[in-house]
């Protein structure tokens, strides 16, 4: 009787495999998609805005249409090709890496002939006449919800060797955006509707010659092979703390002395300043998960009508500060959030009647700057929440968040039959069956969101 039942449950998983796998290959495409954030993009906008003897002036403009993505120092760098023989002839509020060949220019020397240019943008503090509006933030580039104010970026440019009418301009192709690594692909430049200016006194509109836009939008899959964060759950109900998944982000490599570095290590100082150390380069504190940031949820006290949570990120990089970092958490019980200590809070709704989603991020000045490894290294608030009868409980898990990002990156949550359960109940989660199926499904979700 058992075999046949349990012949019978495996065939039920083979075809629910299927089933998923097929779900999974029909969903899955090349574009990048966030179901979180399904019109997240970052718009390039090109306007020509005057013509010169030999070509054009233009303005180039970032629009960071995420709602919870941002560009974080060392900043973008935005590559295109040239689809004549264009040169740059100057620029102001960024400038190219690299000048290129520009031997065959006596006197008035281009401040780039390649036919591939990059662009970064300058540094805050740059002289004012090198500067135009929404410039000079070293490429940061806050999100949408977090810093709408500080969304955008821009800089000019003076392109020779061009043509000077809207016939004879090309728009140039393959634009690649780092942010500073890889994540974003670019569709190609669209003409459109000539941009409109309002002058400053608001008298006066004034029009760009031509306008084009690339939309650049992120996939997690092409920006890194491994994971960037884990989460690990406690309870005032059960003292077992359940840690994030061991080698979530990648495998501590006791005999590979570089990949991480011990917190006692005496040699610390030297392995995190010594020379040759790009600052872009973690330097990880050893853990058994190796993730660069965890965060950790604490269900921590149970009133008549509320619930109250703790929420800690701690980071595990002695080399990288997180400014601006915001998280991205999903439970049932965000539809009726009651109070927030110390963190800002805004409610995602992608889709009608999607509500159990929220953004949280830190308050300016106080704890918006998340510090490298070490004793400063983490930032913390409590959520209270109000209990909705038809839903609320302890069991079953039902009290830890369904899915966590932290700066727009799904971080590893441990397996659901390892939660803490409450203490005297009959429940064992039933993973028999069904535990394969979620992880299944789950990693079916994690694939059609991310490819
Ligand atoms: C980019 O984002 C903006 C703002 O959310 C949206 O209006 C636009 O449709 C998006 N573009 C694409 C191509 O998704
Ligand atoms: C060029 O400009 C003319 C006159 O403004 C306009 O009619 C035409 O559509 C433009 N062509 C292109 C390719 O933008
Ligand atoms: C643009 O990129 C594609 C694919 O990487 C390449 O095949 C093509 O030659 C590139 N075009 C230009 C103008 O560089
Ligand atoms: C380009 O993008 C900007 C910002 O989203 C938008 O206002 C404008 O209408 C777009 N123009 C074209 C030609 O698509
Ligand atoms: C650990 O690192 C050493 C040296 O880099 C390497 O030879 C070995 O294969 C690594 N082991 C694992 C399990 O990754
Ligand atoms: C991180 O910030 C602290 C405090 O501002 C600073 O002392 C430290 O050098 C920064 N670390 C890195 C890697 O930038
Ligand atoms: C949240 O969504 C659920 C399901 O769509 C709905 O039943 C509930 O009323 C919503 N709650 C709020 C506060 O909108
Ligand atoms: C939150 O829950 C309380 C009690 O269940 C209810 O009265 C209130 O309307 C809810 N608020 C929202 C925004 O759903
Ligand atoms: C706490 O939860 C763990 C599962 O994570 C379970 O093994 C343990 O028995 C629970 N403790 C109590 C006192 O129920």
């Amino acid at each position: 009787m058992k075999t046949v039942f349990s012949s019978i449950s495996k065939l039920i998983s083979f075809i629910l495999l299927l089933f998923v796998l097929f779900s999974c290959s029909t969903f899955t495409s090349t574009e990048a998609y966030d179901a979180l954030d399904p019109t997240g993009n970052i718009t390039i906008k090109w306007d020509v805005i005057s013509w010169t003897p030999d070509g054009y002036v233009a303005v180039v403009t970032m629009y960071n249409f995420q709602q919870y993505r941002h560009i974080q120092a060392p900043g973008w760098t935005l590559g295109w090709t040239w689809a004549k023989k264009e040169v740059i002839w100057s620029m102001m509020g960024g400038q190219t890496t690299e000048q290129g060949d520009c031997s065959k220019y006596k006197g008035n020397t281009p401040h780039c002939c390649k036919k591939d240019p990059t662009v970064v943008d300058l540094l805050p503090g740059t002289p004012y006449n090198q500067q135009i509006a929404n410039c000079c933030k070293g490429g940061v580039l806050n999100s949408w919800v977090q810093d709408p104010g500080n969304s955008a970026s821009s800089f000019q440019v003076s392109v020779g060797a061009a043509g000077t009418t809207n016939r004879t301009v090309r728009v140039p192709r393959n634009f690649t955006l780092k942010a500073p690594g890889p994540g974003y692909t670019c569709g190609p430049a669209k003409v459109g509707k000539p941009t409109k200016f309002i002058t400053a006194d608001k008298r006066r509109i004034t029009q760009a010659m031509m306008t084009w836009n690339v939309t650049c939008t992120y996939s997690q899959f092409l920006a890194q092979k491994t994971p960037t964060c884990c989460v690990s759950l406690s309870s005032f109900y059960n003292d077992t703390i359940v840690s994030c998944p061991t080698c979530a982000c990648g495998c501590n490599n006791a005999t590979d002395s570089a990949s991480c570095v011990s917190e006692r290590s005496s040699h610390l100082a030297s392995a995190v300043t010594g020379p040759g150390k790009s600052t872009n380069t973690p330097q990880l504190q050893c853990t058994s998960h190796m993730c660069p940031v965890r965060v950790h949820w604490h269900v921590k006290l149970n009133y008549k009508e509320y619930w109250r949570v703790k929420v800690t990120i701690t980071n595990f990089n002695y080399a990288l500060n997180y400014s601006q970092w915001n998280l991205v958490v999903q439970h049932p019980n965000f539809d009726n959030l009651t109070q927030l200590f110390s963190f800002n809070y805004k409610p995602l709704t992608p889709y009608a009647g999607l509500n159990d989603t929220a953004m949280l991020w830190g308050l300016k000045f106080y704890n918006d700057f998340l510090n490298e490894a070490g004793p400063l290294g983490n930032v913390q608030s409590e959520l209270l929440f109000r209990k909705d009868a038809s839903t609320f409980t302890f069991e079953k898990g039902w009290a830890f968040p369904r899915r966590i990002y932290f700066n727009g990156d799904n971080c590893v949550m441990p397996p659901p039959d390892a939660y803490p359960w409450l203490p005297n109940t009959g429940f064992r989660p039933v993973i028999s069956l069904l535990q394969p199926i979620m992880t299944m499904l789950a990693s079916c979700v994690f694939l059609w969101a991310y490819m």
